[in-house]
């Protein structure tokens, strides 16, 4: 279902012609991109290959075969890239500070496991990696919290029968429904409840080793669909596991924070939109430098 069709369904029936209208106005967007960005496509095509800046506007220039490349082909896909990737790393990020900040009694257990890994020392991935409670806490966020419900969307090439007899025609649309199976309490146990050590805990509980990533944050899984699955499960996962985590070690390093005493200690509740939880928009979440650091 394209975007525009996920938009329209928040508006009763009636009013989405309306809203149709409305949203038409901003499709000019992609025109204003692509004027923005011609220049700069126009500079690189000048350059060599290999004399052009080593970055994902050259990576999408260099998988485009066509002689002379519409260039709404290569921004749209630039403008896509950006939204699959930020906006999702984003609101990861932002359903975290709110579980953060809701659950305060977490707050030293993960400070201590960063002092414990990194001492003094700088922020590393290799460093990053060894937080296993910090990991077993983010891949719980997303399990109660995830954003993307409606997920592994897939095109039938050709028509397909499960086992069970369900068949799917060829050129239907189809996709997995995430949060019944995250908040399953067959799946999971106490599966309502916000438990950030539940995967460190079954990792411990099955004998696993340290460098197990059975229950890792990046580690997709039938019970598990953040990322999606199989073939196309989101590779820009690692990336985006280590930048959260790293916002994370930072801010609890760096800052205190709460929730203003308006919130009442409630973790700001989740906008829901076709089943799929966006952080709240608009709650406040209160910084406060901690005094006597010589952390960067
Ligand atoms: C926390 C952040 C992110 C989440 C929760 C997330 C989630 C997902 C999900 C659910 C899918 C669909 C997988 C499937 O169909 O099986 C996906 C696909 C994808 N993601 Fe992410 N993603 C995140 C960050 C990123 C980042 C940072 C990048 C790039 C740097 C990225 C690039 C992609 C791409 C290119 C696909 C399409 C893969 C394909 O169809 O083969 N994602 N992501």
């Amino acid at each position: 279902m394209s975007w525009r069709a996920v938009l329209l369904r928040m508006f009763p029936e009636q009013r989405r012609s309306d809203a149709n209208e409305y949203i038409k106005r901003f499709s000019h967007v992609l025109e204003d991109c692509i004027a923005l960005l011609n220049p700069v496509l126009e500079q690189r095509r000048a350059m060599r290959e290999d004399e052009r800046p080593n970055d994902v506007l050259t990576l999408i220039m260099s998988q485009v075969t066509e002689e002379e490349p519409d260039p709404r082909t290569i921004v749209g896909t630039y403008l896509l890239l950006e939204q699959v990737a930020q906006g999702t790393t984003s609101m990861t990020f932002v359903h975290v500070l709110y579980y953060l900040v809701a659950y305060p009694e977490y707050t030293e257990v993960l400070r201590e496991e960063i002092r414990q890994v990194h001492g003094d020392g700088p922020i590393s991935f290799a460093s990053l990696g060894e937080l296993r409670k910090l990991d077993s806490y983010l891949r719980e966020t997303q399990r109660y919290s995830g954003f993307s419900n409606a997920t592994m969307n897939r095109f039938a090439v050709q028509d397909y029968t499960f086992s069970n007899g369900v068949k799917i025609p060829k050129g239907e649309l189809v996709a997995a429904v995430a949060n019944p199976i995250h908040m399953d309490p067959n799946v999971y146990e106490d599966a309502k409840e916000f438990k950030p050590w539940r995967f460190l805990e079954r990792t411990n509980a099955e004998g696993l080793g340290k460098d197990s990533k059975k229950y890792a944050m990046v580690t997709p899984a039938e019970d598990f669909l953040a990322w999606g699955l199989g073939k196309h499960a989101c590779p820009g996962r690692w990336y985006a596991a280590m930048l959260v985590k790293h916002l994370v070690v930072y801010i609890l390093l760096q800052y205190d924070i709460k929730l203003p005493d308006s919130a009442k200690g409630k973790r700001p509740p989740n906008l829901s939109i076709m089943g799929s939880s966006l952080p709240n928009l608009s709650a406040k979440v209160l910084f406060r430098r901690r005094e006597g650091l010589d952390w960067e």
